[in-house]
């Protein structure tokens, strides 16, 4: 089975959504936000890992864009709290029309998505909508954190890797967990497959991080550096805040308790230190160990090998992603 088959069910299918007409400032940047692209990386995941256990996975392709349109939404918003000028190349939301469109553009996209998990046999609702109303409260968490680390020195990994758990990958894990749902997995399989999205989705965040600093700003699609400027206390952060001595140090607490400085400056003097003490290096041996950690749990699932190997293939190429 090739993954063009599911994307081009998710294409056909996305165009086909109906978001809204009236007020206009309510729906448009709905439209807007979802018609720049994107992986589609979660949608995917919930139609591969439907296709693990039934023929019908396109049944799935509903629900599987209710998790694409409230991750979405979850973009929309997190535009506004990090005050990110790109999106996908494009300007985001609330730089094209304002902070309050981008808000309540959003919480209607949340309703949205409510819709379209709707979709689903009666039999298989309440698990469903269950287990997304936890997901969407732990990402909401999560991003709680991540703002409460802003202005704070003393996170530690562990910290960060519950607050990445929370913001990202839980919702990676109830991608593949409700294709399984859907498709009727047992309860066992359901859980490896979540618990393999969450290793997924912490080596996903990782290597977000990084690609925030090393990424080439001509395919990232954001503004490279964006969590140097908000002192966001990324893992490339943590690990140099606790491996940095003497001068080095100095320097870089520095520009972190600055209030006035040059965007640029401080992007570039902080990646150098990054480069000093093989930050680089470090994140992606991490990427690597939680990638392997997924693929650990996904060998647990018993399913047809080569829809499996679909699966495993697609999940590869996120390792590499430059964008
Ligand atoms: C961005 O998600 C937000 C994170 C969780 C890092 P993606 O990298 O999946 O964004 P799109 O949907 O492909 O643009
Ligand atoms: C956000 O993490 C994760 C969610 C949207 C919940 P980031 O703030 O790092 O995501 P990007 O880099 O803006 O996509
Ligand atoms: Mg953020
Ligand atoms: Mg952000
Ligand atoms: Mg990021």
């Amino acid at each position: 089975m090739s993954p063009a088959i599911f994307v081009d069910a998710l294409q056909a299918e996305l165009q086909n959504l109906q978001y809204g007409e009236s007020p206009p400032e309510l729906y448009d940047p709905i439209r807007y936000i979802m018609s720049l692209g994107g992986k589609r990386m979660r949608p995917l995941l919930t139609l591969m890992a439907a296709s693990l256990f039934t023929d019908h996975w396109q049944k799935a392709v509903r629900p599987a864009l209710g998790v694409e349109v409230f991750h979405n939404f979850t973009l929309m918003h997190d535009d506004i709290m990090d005050q990110a000028p790109l999106r996908r190349g494009q300007p985001t939301v609330h730089e094209k029309w304002n902070g309050n469109v981008a808000i309540l553009s959003g919480d209607v996209m949340l309703v949205n998505a409510y819709q379209l998990l709707l979709d689903v046999e009666t039999e298989r609702l309440k698990p469903v909508l269950e287990r997304f109303s936890r997901t969407a409260a732990e990402v909401c968490e999560g991003q709680q954190m991540d703002m409460n680390f802003e202005t704070r020195w003393d996170v530690t990994e562990s910290e960060y890797i519950d607050m990445i758990r929370l913001k990202t990958s839980v919702l990676l894990g109830y991608a593949l967990e409700l294709g399984g749902l859907i498709a009727g997995a047992d309860a066992e399989t359901t859980r490896h497959l979540y618990e393999g999205g969450m290793n997924i989705g912490i080596g996903f965040q990782l290597k977000d991080d990084l690609l925030d600093v090393y990424g080439d700003p001509a395919k990232f699609g954001k503004q490279v550096g964006g969590d140097i400027i908000a002192n966001k206390k990324t893992f490339l952060l943590i690990e140099a805040l606790q491996q940095a001595k003497g001068p080095l140090l100095a320097e870089l607490t520095g520009w972190l308790t600055k209030t006035e400085f040059d965007k640029r400056e401080k992007v570039e003097a902080i990646t150098s230190i990054y480069d000093q003490l093989g930050i680089r290096q470090q994140t992606e041996a991490r990427i690597n160990d939680y990638f392997a950690r997924g693929f650990v749990n996904f060998d647990q699932i018993k399913a047809n090998t080569d829809r499996k190997n679909v699966l495993i293939q697609f999940t590869r190429q996120l390792v590499e992603r430059e964008s």
